[in-house]
């Protein structure tokens, strides 16, 4: 595996490679953009990206931008060690290991997420979220210039505005959804877990438990929001409920939940963690 920090090298080294192998007319680079802290989520990308293309080229940069003054930039988990042993061995060909001022100079061009998609939900809960991940992202699928790009479905509102942005400014890379990975008892997987105590990790929970009662409603036909969500609700009280929503996979708020076009999202947090979790109906 090789390591790369420098934007214009990793620009340069995939244009020689290309170049080298356009004989090979089924040539493709994967990209999987993390912020580091791997886990099984982040590999299912990668697993994803391997068996879709000839190259993967995965990102870890923790950045900075997509924090919000008072956020958790300065505690996020740093593992990298481990995690380029997670690349290594998952079979990654590149590991693109940035620092901030390698991506960011000052007085700087950027991109702003639409100021209604992209001021909902987490929007909401944290304004300027999404001009940040944009941004980078932007940035990123410039240097790698990838074939396909892959994101979870478990920030499913990132997911969409990114959708959205490669699609409005006819950007030429298919961005390619994962299902969300999850513990054993439901539990998404998540950077963020590691900051929860085992009595959070219980508590947290009630995230998930919350989503599989609005599936078994769905399966048994109740399909008034508002009902599952007062339902949903119950569950997570204990929480501190940020929302909980039914929207439609372009995300405009639904009254009923229609079949093959609806995610149900849940935010909350557990002992000052922000947890995100949905399920695609
Ligand atoms: P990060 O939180 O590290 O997540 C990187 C990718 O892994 C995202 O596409 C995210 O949706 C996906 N992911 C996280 N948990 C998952 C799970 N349990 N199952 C499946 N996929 C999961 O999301 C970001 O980083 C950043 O905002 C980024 C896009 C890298 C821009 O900075």
């Amino acid at each position: 595996m090789k390591i790369i920090s420098s934007p214009l090298e990793l620009k340069n080294y995939l244009r020689e490679t290309s170049k080298a192998m356009s004989t090979q007319n089924d040539f493709s680079i994967g990209f999987v953009p993390t912020m580091g802290a791997l886990h099984g989520g982040h590999i299912s990308l990668i697993k994803k990206a391997k068996e879709q293309n000839k190259l993967v080229v995965v990102s870890i940069f923790l950045n900075p931008t997509q924090f919000l003054k008072g956020e958790d930039l300065d505690k996020y988990p740093k593992k990298d060690e481990a995690d380029k042993k997670i690349c290594e061995l998952s079979g990654v060909d590149i590991l693109f290991f940035p620092q901030a001022e390698d991506i960011y100079g000052i007085d700087e061009v950027s991109i702003l997420a639409p100021k209604v998609r992209g001021y909902v939900l987490e929007g909401q809960s944290r304004p300027g979220h999404f001009n940040g991940v944009l941004t980078v992202v932007m940035k990123l699928l410039n240097i790698v210039n990838p074939t396909r790009a892959y994101f979870g479905k478990k920030d499913a509102q990132q997911l969409n505005l990114i959708s959205l942005m490669v699609k409005q400014l006819f950007m030429s890379v298919e961005i390619v959804p994962v299902d969300t990975v999850r513990e054993k008892d439901g539990l998404a997987l998540s950077s963020r877990n590691a900051y929860l105590i085992p009595k959070e990790r219980e508590e947290a929970l009630k995230i998930s438990s919350s989503l599989r009662k609005a599936s078994a409603m769905v399966s048994k036909g109740e399909l008034n929001a508002k009902e599952i969500i007062t339902s949903m609700i119950e569950i997570l009280e204990p929480l501190e409920i940020h929302y909980v929503e039914i929207v439609s996979r372009d995300f405009n708020q639904l009254l009923h939940v229609e079949l093959g076009n609806s995610v149900i999202l849940v935010e909350a947090s557990v002992g000052g963690t922000r947890l995100l979790d949905n399920i695609w109906l």
